[in-house]
């Protein structure tokens, strides 16, 4: 009769409903063969960023970062360090001992940044960094003494020499005005001089991912790679100097920092981008820019979710149809909450209280498993993205080495990396199939940033001293 017409025709909508969300979702599944593709990219960018002849093309820069050796244990002394670009800007004073403990004394103050300044004048960033050192100092009772430096400066910087860094661009949340091609410890160091209370003496300009692999390789000397996935994603690893064609030398091996964000910015990754790829970047601080960074790392996969569930409900296939004005709001979808909705131990109750703390109102159960099911892609397509990007790197250093099978560690810091319930595990099964010729043990780093950094620099003071005497 009527109502077996109607009850099939609501099953109708329900399952065509269905299909239609499941083809959506496909757009964001890899196949295996397209992140082989990923990979097989990745390496000829990394080969033409270290080439002379087409560096100056390439959207991956591979950057050489002056650190030579990984550390050998004997390094001591104090140092301040310095960390920005991460998702807090610190000061720290770290003690290193000479001992086979590797004992690492640190204290450390975090000062915010507020948005208007990460986005306002150069000069303004960079006096409110001196500000945050004077109070560290004062706070630490040292000032007027002039400990050597390591700055953790977490953005692509070309560098000359240790202590120079010009920067690139900015990435992530930065946008401050007349830095770009200056050298950020000529800026760092007027900015402390207009305040006329102290003096620094620089002493080394560090990226996240190479104080990540040093502070790594202090305990692992077989750490030779860097991984950050944070609020941005970038890696670096040891290469042979004769294949680093922007230094001079053949000698031995450099750090290069890969700068691997901005893979995709020639084009690279255009037939693997979705709508929502394209909305994120269009919408960002950088259209056009750090393409790869923006379909793996915290700041930006939130939004990714939230674009999708954003047409979701504009097709009435999620809340009824019902579009809330919170769900338009940018950036609602912190890395946590991302993290929190996939845990395990999460009945859907607790899913669906996250997203009503969210402000978004649930109204089916239907609706927060789909939501965790977005969640779920997402964040899987990011951490195969992530290992495609990371077997080309450990690739790399088998094939220099002419080896068939390399044992390698790789060093990693990042909170997406670290809270999220299910990237590493998806991020290293990538890896495996796509490097099944090397070994990858991943070490987690314990502040990499502020050791590393400090790490970097009693090196650089170690080796000027020698060369002293
Ligand atoms: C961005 C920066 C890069 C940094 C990474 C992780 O990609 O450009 O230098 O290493 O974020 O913080």
């Amino acid at each position: 009769g009527k109502g077996a017409a109607m009850v099939t025709a609501v099953a109708y909508r329900l399952a065509a409903q269905h299909a239609e969300r499941q083809r959506i979702l496909d757009t964001l599944r890899l196949s295996r063969e397209q992140l082989l593709e990923v990979k097989r990219r990745m390496s000829e960018e990394m080969k033409r960023g270290l080439s002379k002849q087409t560096h100056e093309q390439t959207s991956v820069k591979m950057l050489p970062t002056f650190v030579r050796s990984t550390p050998d244990g004997t390094e001591c002394g104090e140092f301040l360090a310095l960390d920005l670009g991460g998702s807090s800007f610190r000061v720290l004073l770290v003690r290193l001992r000479k001992e086979k403990t590797h004992k690492v004394e640190m204290h450390q103050k975090i000062y915010s940044i507020p948005q208007d300044t990460m986005q306002g004048t150069g000069e303004e960033l960079f006096d409110h960094i001196a500000c945050c050192i004077s109070d560290f100092l004062e706070y630490m009772g040292m000032r007027g003494a002039s400990l050597p430096l390591g700055f953790t400066f977490s953005f692509p910087c070309h560098q000359k020499k240790l202590d120079e860094g010009i920067l690139l661009r900015w990435t992530k949340g930065f946008k401050a005005t007349d830095c770009v091609g200056k050298d950020v410890v000529t800026l760092l160091k007027e900015a402390v001089r207009r305040k006329q209370e102290f003096d620094l003496s620089f002493v080394a300009v560090v990226n996240d991912t190479v104080g990540t692999m040093m502070t790594c390789g202090h305990a692992d000397p077989r750490c030779e790679v860097g991984l950050i996935v944070g609020t941005g994603t970038n890696a670096c690893y040891m290469e042979e100097m004769h294949n680093v064609e922007m230094m001079e030398g053949n000698e031995g091996r450099m750090c290069v920092n890969v700068e691997w964000g901005a893979f995709g910015d020639n084009g690279e990754l255009d037939e693997f981008c979705t709508e929502f790829d394209r909305t994120v970047d269009e919408s960002s601080n950088n259209p056009g820019k750090q393409r790869y960074e923006k379909m793996i790392s915290g700041m930006y996969l939130g939004e990714i979710v939230r674009n999708v569930l954003v047409d979701f409900t504009e097709k009435g296939l999620l809340f009824r149809g019902k579009m809330s004005e919170r769900l338009k709001s940018w950036g609602i979808f912190e890395t946590k909450f991302l993290s929190q909705i996939e845990s395990d131990r999460l009945a859907m109750r607790q899913v669906r209280s996250i997203l009503q703390h969210l402000g978004l109102t649930v109204t089916t159960c239907d609706d927060s498993v789909l939501v965790k099911e977005v969640c779920a892609v997402v964040a899987r397509r990011a951490a195969q993205l992530c290992g495609a990007g990371l077997a080309a790197v450990v690739d790399k250093i088998r094939q220099n080495r002419n080896l068939n099978q390399l044992s390698v560690t790789v060093g990693v810091d990042g909170t997406l990396y670290k809270t999220h319930p299910h990237f590493s595990s998806i991020m290293q099964e990538t890896l495996q199939d796509l490097a099944p010729q090397c070994d990858v043990t991943f070490l987690k780093s314990e502040d990499g940033s502020g050791k590393g950094a400090a790490l970097i620099t009693a090196v650089a003071c170690r080796v000027q001293r020698e060369g002293q005497h």
